[in-house]
C-alpha cells in the first residue's frame, strides 16, 4: 500500500482553506488524517471534508509534531508564527501568504511551471504564489521558454474573494443595502465594492504602487528564473465574487502570431483556450472560472501598435488555481518525490 500522510489544513475556516479541503477530498490525496485548525474563535466547529465533518482545533495550543504536511492560509501573520514551528517538527509546510515568498532559500512554486523547485526547500518551507500571478504563469511560460518575453503588462481584475470570506459577505451585504436604497457601509473595503472597482489591493509601496501589483512584478521574475523580466501592473478589486480576469500584454523577443500563440496555448498544461471571436466565445469568471481548475485564456490579438506585441485574457478561479488547488497539487509533487511519512500507515 502506498504511503499516507498526516496533513493539517491551517485556516480551514477560510475561503482559501473551506476549498483546500475541498480538493484533497475531491483529488483523493492519500491521508491518514486530516487535521483542521483555526483560531480559537472556531475551535469546535466543523469544516467539510468530503462526506465527512472535521471538528476544528485551535491552531494556538496544536502540537504539530505529528504533522507530515501542513497547508497554511490563514494570512501573514498566523504564517510567520507558525509555519516556521511547523517546519521544525518536520512537516513541509506550503505557504499561501506572501510572508516567504521572496526568500531566496523558500522556492516559489506554480505545479506546472517549476515543479522542479519544489524539491530544494532547505527551510522546509515551499511558498504559493499570489492568485493574480499564479494565473498568469501556465499561460505565459511557454511563451516566455520559445518566443522570449522581455515585457507584460498587466490590469487586473480580482474578484472579492481574495479578500476573504468577510469580502465576500461585503459585498453580497452592499449589494442588498444598495439596492434597497440603503447605506452600503464600507468595512472591509476602504470604498464601497458593490457596483464599483477599486484600484487598490493591498498596502501602498513607496514608489507609488500596491503591494498587490509589486507581487506580480517579484513573483513573476522568480518563477520564471528572469530577473530581467519588465512587468508593468495595475491591480483593480471588482464587484465579482469568485474569479479573477487580466487584460495581458506582451512584448517578445521574437514575434509570436496570434495563431502560433492559440497552438501554443492549446498544448500548455492548466490551460484551456477558449477564443472564438463571437458573443461568448470568450472565458468570463461566471461562464467558465468559477468553479473550475484550468486558467482559460481568449481574446487573443497582435498588438496592432507594436510588432511584437500580443494581448491576451486570462481568467481562472482564485480559490481554486489560484490557492487551493496549487498548494494541492504541491503537495501531489511531495507524494511523487516519495516523501516519508512519520507514522508507518501502510
Ligand atoms: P477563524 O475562522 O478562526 O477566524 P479568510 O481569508 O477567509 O478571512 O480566512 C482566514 C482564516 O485564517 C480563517 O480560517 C481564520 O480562522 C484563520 N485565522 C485567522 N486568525 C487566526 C489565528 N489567530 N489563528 C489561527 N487561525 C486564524
Amino acid at each position: 500500500m502506498s504511503k499516507q500522510y498526516k496533513v493539517a489544513v491551517v485556516g480551514a475556516t477560510g475561503a482559501v482553506g473551506e476549498v483546500m479541503l475541498a480538493i484533497l477530498a475531491d483529488r483523493r490525496f492519500p491521508v491518514s488524517a486530516v487535521v483542521a485548525l483555526a483560531s480559537e474563535r472556531s475551535a469546535g466547529s466543523v469544516v467539510a471534508f468530503g462526506d465527512d465533518e472535521l471538528v476544528v482545533q485551535d491552531l494556538a495550543t496544536f502540537d504539530p509534531a505529528s504533522i507530515d504536511i501542513a497547508l497554511f492560509s490563514a494570512g501573514g501573520a498566523i504564517s510567520k508564527e507558525y509555519a516556521p514551528k511547523f517546519a521544525a517538527a518536520g512537516a513541509v509546510v506550503i505557504d499561501n501568504s506572501s510572508t516567504f515568498r521572496y526568500d531566496d532559500d523558500v522556492p516559489l512554486v506554480v505545479s506546472e511551471v517549476n515543479p522542479e523547485a519544489a524539491r530544494h526547500r532547505p527551510r522546509g518551507i515551499i511558498a504559493n504564489p499570489n492568485c493574480s500571478t499564479m494565473q498568469l504563469m501556465p499561460v505565459l511560460a511557454p511563451i516566455h521558454r520559445e518566443y522570449g518575453i522581455e515585457r507584460i503588462n498587466v490590469a487586473t481584475y480580482q474578484s472579492v474573494s481574495g479578500a476573504g470570506r468577510r469580502a465576500l459577505e461585503e459585498l453580497g451585504r452592499q449589494t442588498a443595502a444598495l439596492l434597497s436604497f440603503q447605506d452600503p457601509a464600507p468595512a472591509k473595503f476602504p470604498v464601497q465594492i458593490a457596483f464599483n472597482l477599486i484600484p487598490h489591493i493591498d498596502e501602498f509601496q513607496p514608489n507609488g504602487y500596491t503591494k498587490e501589483e509589486m507581487k506580480l512584478v517579484w513573483e513573476t521574475r522568480k518563477i520564471l528564473g528572469d530577473a530581467s523580466l519588465q512587468v508593468n501592473p495595475t491591480a483593480v478589486r471588482v464587484p465579482v465574487f469568485f474569479g479573477h480576469s487580466e487584460a495581458v500584454h506582451i512584448e517578445t523577443r521574437k514575434k509570436i502570431t496570434a495563431g502560433e500563440a492559440r497552438a501554443l496555448l492549446a498544448q500548455a498544461p492548466g490551460v484551456e483556450v477558449v477564443d472564438e471571436r463571437k458573443a461568448g466565445g470568450y472565458p468570463t469568471p461566471v461562464t467558465h472560472a468559477s468553479g473550475r481548475d484550468p486558467v482559460f485564456v481568449g481574446r487573443i490579438r497582435e498588438d496592432l501598435s507594436h510588432p511584437r506585441g500580443l494581448n491576451l485574457w486570462v481568467v481562472a478561479d482564485n480559490i481554486r488555481k489560484g490557492a487551493a488547488l496549487n498548494a494541492v497539487q504541491i503537495a501531489e509533487l511531495l507524494l511523487a518525490e516519495g516523501l516519508p511519512a512519520k507514522a508507518a500507515h501502510g
